[in-house]
Formats: structure tokens, sequence, C-alpha cells
């Protein structure tokens, strides 16, 4: 039975969602944009409403939602501020939810509620200098000491790297066992021995806080890790299904913020006599931007509910990332060029949209791996 409507909890976080970002993100997004600075103030207070546990379970102090309230939450937050969308969906889909669901009862009692409540942050260490689409080429090593791994490595583009509190590794311990030898290991970031390089200078999403993180002889204990020996690999590949489901929200939310900005100029701008949505150029500029985002939203929420249903969802989160990220790119460029030069200019916010939709084509996995992913289900690979 097919149902388009959204529950009331749903509807419910996502206007709580929509008046935080207007409330307190819009007021200092662009000098956050231009600085490069951490909302760290808002960070604090989307802890205090829920947002850092929105789909753990209440008994380890989350709120317990669903992801389709989870992809709504994330739209709204990116409409407004899409770096501070990226540090709740790397939190959420990266480091609770693979906690949750491959953690033993100690590891979840240990760190979920602190987590939940937005107490500690969590970022996910994958990407390496030399392993970035090619996630199997890890190079970071976890050898196995008896109690507890011995970490040396260097991982690359690490968001939440120095705002995070609880880091979810990944590394080889076993490289002749190739991807079967990967670990996934939960890293308390005041560890000794492990340092940041520099905050990365982005062209967008400023102000979500990137760094490489190096180890050097890093002590874990055995305890930390996630799953079976060797089961890492495994882990951080179902962790990135749920995180695309993340990314491609943020992705659509920022292609409804460039459409509401664009909607309005057109609205508001004359030129030749009348408003320029009234020019046919302009409507149907429009009218194409609908449509996008309309067919992203759909496919969006089918991933969603094929996890909430407990369905295989891999496909379907891929074809979201790829789909939303796209669209993103097109719809930004186009709120751009409706407001012609306007849209050129920082005050708009529309080329900040732009930049920020760039991302999204590019991390957790590229909108080329995500048709790696699709057509080798396709073709069956
Ligand atoms: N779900 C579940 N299992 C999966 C999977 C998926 N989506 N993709 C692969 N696997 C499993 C395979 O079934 C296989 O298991 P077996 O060995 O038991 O058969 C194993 O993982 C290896 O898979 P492949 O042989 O397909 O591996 P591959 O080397 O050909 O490439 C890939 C797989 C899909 C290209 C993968 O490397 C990939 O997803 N790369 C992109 C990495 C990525 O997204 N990085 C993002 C970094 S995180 C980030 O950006 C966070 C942030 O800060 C915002």
């Amino acid at each position: 039975m097919l149902n388009f409507d959204f529950t009331e909890e749903q509807l419910m976080i996502r206007q709580a969602a929509r008046d935080f970002a207007e409330r307190e993100l819009l007021p200092d997004v662009l000098e956050r944009d231009e600085k490069g600075i951490l909302a760290t103030r808002q960070i604090k207070l989307l802890g205090e409403l829920g947002f850092f546990g929105l789909m753990v379970d209440p008994k380890y102090s989350g709120v317990g939602m669903d992801t389709i309230a989870y992809i709504l939450a994330i739209e709204e937050i990116s409409r407004i501020d899409a770096s501070v969308a990226v540090l709740m969906s790397v939190h959420n889909s990266l480091v609770n939810n693979p906690i949750e669901q491959f953690g033993t009862d100690a590891q979840k009692e240990q760190y979920l509620p602190k987590m939940a409540t937005g107490e500690n942050l969590g970022a996910f260490l994958l990407s390496e200098p030399e392993a970035g689409s090619d996630a199997t080429m890890q190079r970071t090593q976890a050898i196995d000491m008896g109690d507890h791994y011995l970490v040396n490595g260097t991982k690359n583009w690490i968001s939440n790297a120095s705002c995070a509190d609880i880091y979810l590794l990944i590394a080889q311990t076993n490289p002749e066992k190739r991807n079967k030898g990967i670990n996934a290991i939960i890293v308390e970031k005041d560890t000794p021995g492990i340092t940041l390089g520099p905050h990365e200078d982005k062209m967008g999403m400023r102000s979500s806080d990137t760094h490489s993180v190096m180890f050097m002889d890093v002590k874990v204990p055995k305890e930390n890790r996630l799953g079976e020996d060797g089961e890492g690999f495994k882990i951080a590949m179902k962790i990135l299904n749920s995180g695309r489901i993340g990314i491609a929200s943020q992705a659509l939310g920022i292609a409804m913020g460039a459409f509401d900005r664009a909607v309005q100029y057109a609205r508001e701008r004359k030129a030749f006599g009348k408003e320029i949505g009234h020019h046919q150029a302009i409507a149907f500029k429009i009218s194409d931007m609908a449509v996008k985002i309309e067919t992203a939203q759909l496919l969006l929420l089918k991933a969603g509910w094929l996890k909430d249903n407990h369905k295989e969802y891999t496909i379907a989160a891929a074809m979201a990332k790829q789909y939303c990220a796209d669209i993103a790119m097109e719809v930004t460029t186009q709120a751009v060029q409706i407001h012609g030069g306007y849209g050129y200019v920082k005050e708009y916010h529309v080329e900040r949209l732009m930049r920020e939709a760039k991302l999204t084509q590019i991390y957790e996995g590229t909108s080329e791996i995500q048709k790696i992913i699709i057509s080798r289900a396709i073709l069956n690979e």
C-alpha cells in the first residue's frame, strides 16, 4: 500500500529543524562561511534538542525516530547551513548508527548516551591520502598486540576531526587478507599519539571542521573493536549505505534552499516591464528545478522507507545519493543564473549553496562510485 503522508512525529521533527535553522543558523551563516568557523554555540543547542541522537534507541538517551524523520531534519538544516548538516550526518549515520548496529552492549552503554545527547561528537575515519574511492587500499595499520591494537598511519579529509570526541577508525590489521583483514575500531580522540593537520581551507562547507588525522603508536584496547576480527570493511560499507541517505538529504536540502531563494527572487525582480518569473525563460527553469527536487525527494524517501522496513536499500541509497547530489548542482547553478549578477555575490546566498552542492558529488562516495554500485547490481557482476 502506498502512502505519501508523513506522521505527526515526522512533521514535528521537520518543523523543529526548520525553526531552529531559521532562528539560530541563518543570522550568521555568511560570516561562518567567510571565516571558516564552526557553529559551536548552535551545535551545543542542537545536542540539547536531541538532533544528535535522532535515531538512537531511547534506552541510550536517543529520540528513537525513524530514517524518514532524520531525512526531513537534515534537509531543513541544509536549506540554511549545510556545514552543520554534514556534522549531524556523519555523527548520526557514520558513528552512532554503527555503534548501535554492531556494538556490544558494553560499547553501546559506554558511548551512545553521551553521543545521543551531543555531549560527545563523532567522526568516521576511512579515507587516506592513497585510499579515497579505492577504499580497500587501507594503509593505516592497527597491529594486534594481544590486549590492544597499536595504530600508525594517516587519515585524510576527516569531517568533525577536531570537534569530535569519538573516532570510528577503519584500519588494516592483516594486510595479506586485504579487505578481510580490516577492522573498525572506536578510538577516543584524546588518546596519546593522535595529532591533527591544519583546518582544510575548502571551496564550500567552509565551516565544517575538516582535517587530516595522524596516528603515531596509538594504543587502543582490543575491546574497542566493532564486530568480529576482519569485519571492518564490510561494516564500513554498510555504514556508508546509511551515510549516503544522510548526504542525499543534505544535497536535497541545499537544492531546496536555492530553489526557495530563486522563486522569491523571480517573484520580486522586475525586467522588461514585469516580474522575471513571468518570462518563460525563467518560469521554465523554475518548473525544471521543481520537477528535479520532487523526483529526488521520492528516490530519497524510498531509500529511507526501505531502511526503516529492514529491506535491502544499498542500491536505493546509491541512487538517491547520486541523483540528489547531481540535481543539487543543477538547481543551485540555475538559482545563480536566475539571480544574474546578484547571484554571483555572497549576500544572496545562492553562490554559497552552489559551492556546498559540489561537495555532495564528491564525499561519501563520488557520483561515479554510486554509478559503480548501481551498475554492478544491475549487471550482476
Ligand atoms: N554494502 C555492503 N557490502 C558492500 C558494499 C555495500 N555498499 N560494497 C561492497 N561491499 C562488500 C562486498 O560485498 C565485498 O564483500 P565480500 O568480499 O564478502 O564479497 C566487499 O565489501 C568488497 O567489495 P568489492 O569487491 O565490491 O570492493 P571494491 O574494491 O571493488 O570497491 C566500492 C567497492 C563500492 C567501490 C567501495 O570501495 C566504495 O564504496 N568506495 C567509496 C568509498 C567512500 O564512499 N568513501 C567516502 C569516505 S567517508 C566520507 O566521505 C565521510 C565524510 O567525512 C563526509
